[in-house]
């Protein structure tokens, strides 16, 4: 991902200080264990900011502390936050969002008792959305996907992670990279945009029954021609699962990662723990994602890695099934990420909020830890992109996200309710 500079006007490359900020959470807590409370994780009341407009067209925190202190910098502008909550740029690290068409009908029959990988069986599922994106125009596929990626914003996303993945042929998969360039573009100064290709994420209808061929496709054409692309992506991740991509396939895949310079995530015990874990542990890979199989023994093996754990718990609602062991995941020291999982078949969703509201209440996950999952651990997971560590601290390249919320504690308690973010930094370029 690229930083698009914005600051061409009065108060480039200077330092602002940001007043009034009625809660400012930093995120500067542990990113492993409990968190049970709110100033584990970090706060700050009666807080100011100062920072200021570095190279490579990022901002940097250079001064934090409370508001009338003595040693603050002196500042060329103020901006006042007006009491609301100032958080680390929240980030969405696992989303497909980028596809054409909806699944409107396999919804309805899924919850007429079908199960998924039965649709997926009878050809539709992921088979059903690629049909659909190979025939969308590069346009198309920008305009639909634009809606959702606005919706993260608006709710304070400022990293999303856009997954390849409904193209499965070299043609298609490029054009998916072509609409997450065009969307970044768009969407410069508003969000970051990491791109993961995800050529493995379901055999296509042209290589039925020959899956061992299909990944030699990926291995020696996709994944190469992905990787040459103008915009290119920085991971690739690989669906493990019964009827998908066998460990094998996987290992194949991420040696071809690696050998292009290009990181590794997994999809691993979605519906059937096939050993995909214990494999993306072994290779070192950035992040393992869904996780709603896994046993004890995983557990503990991901608990003594740096492999960040990402749960999706909307996923887990949306398919009727329950969710991933947050709660023993962070008990037993893991990395935990959470995120959107936004796409046609397991989530259609772009709800920030919820995910986080699902997180506490049914994955009983303490606020605290539930936003550390969408700031300091999700930058973790996507290998912390142009330095953004998704922290608050001096010395650090700063992304905010501001709430149009008094605390916190009322993104949780206003139950259903999207978030607001305010766009006062994002107006005056900041951050
Ligand atoms: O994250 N698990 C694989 N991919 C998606 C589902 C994709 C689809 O059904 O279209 C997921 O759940
Ligand atoms: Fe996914």
């Amino acid at each position: 991902m690229s930083r698009t500079p914005r600051m061409t006007g009065p108060i480039a490359r200077r330092r602002v200080a940001l007043t009034n900020i009625g809660q400012l959470v930093t995120c500067t807590g542990s990113e492993r264990g409990p968190l049970p409370t709110l100033p584990d994780l970090g706060v700050l009341h009666d807080a100011e900011l100062v920072v200021r407009h570095g190279f490579e067209g990022g901002w940097e925190v250079v001064w934090l502390g409370q508001a009338g202190a003595a040693d603050r910098p002196a500042t060329d502008a103020t901006i006042d936050l007006g009491g609301r909550t100032l958080l680390p740029g929240l980030v969405d690290c696992h989303t497909h969002l980028v596809f054409a068409g909806d699944r409107s009908h396999e919804f309805v029959q899924r919850l007429s008792g079908v199960p998924y990988q039965e649709i997926s069986r009878q050809g539709g599922g992921i088979a059903y959305t690629v049909a659909q994106t190979r025939k969308a125009t590069l346009p198309e596929l920008v305009e639909t996907s634009a809606v959702r990626l606005r919706a993260l914003c608006d709710q304070g996303a400022r990293v999303v992670e856009v997954k390849t993945g409904y193209g499965l042929d070299l043609q298609t998969e490029l054009k998916i990279l072509d609409a997450i360039a065009a969307l970044q573009a768009r969407f410069a100064g508003d969000v970051e945009l990491v791109a993961t290709a995800m050529p493995a994420h379901a055999v296509p209808a042209e290589f039925r029954g020959n899956a061992d061929g299909y990944v030699q496709a990926v291995c020696t054409t996709i994944l190469p021609a992905m990787a040459a692309h103008a915009h290119p992506p920085a991971f690739v991740d690989v669906f493990v699962e019964d009827g998908y991509f066998s460990v094998a396939h996987a290992h194949a895949v991420a040696a071809t990662a690696r050998e292009l310079g290009l990181g590794v995530k997994a999809h691993v015990d979605e519906f059937v723990d096939i050993g995909g874990l214990q494999w993306a542990l072994q290779t070192g890979a950035t992040s393992v994602e869904h996780l709603l199989q896994t046993s004890a023994a995983g557990i503990e093996a991901l608990a003594a890695s740096d492999t960040v754990a990402v749960g999706l718990p909307l996923t887990s609602v949306f398919l009727r099934e329950p969710l991933a062991p947050l709660r023993t995941l962070v008990d037993a020291g893991a990395r935990v990420a959470l995120a959107t999982d936004c796409n046609p078949g397991s989530a259609m969703t772009t709800s920030m909020t919820l995910l986080l509201q699902l997180a506490v209440l049914l994955g009983r996950l303490s606020p605290a830890e539930a936003l550390r999952g969408v700031t300091r651990t999700a930058a973790l997971a996507l290998g912390q992109p142009d330095g953004y560590t998704g922290r608050i601290a001096v010395g650090e390249p700063f992304l905010g996200t501001v709430l149009d919320l008094p605390t916190v504690d009322a993104l949780f308690y206003n139950l259903g309710e999207p978030v607001r973010a305010w766009d006062g930094l994002l107006r005056a370029g900041i951050g």
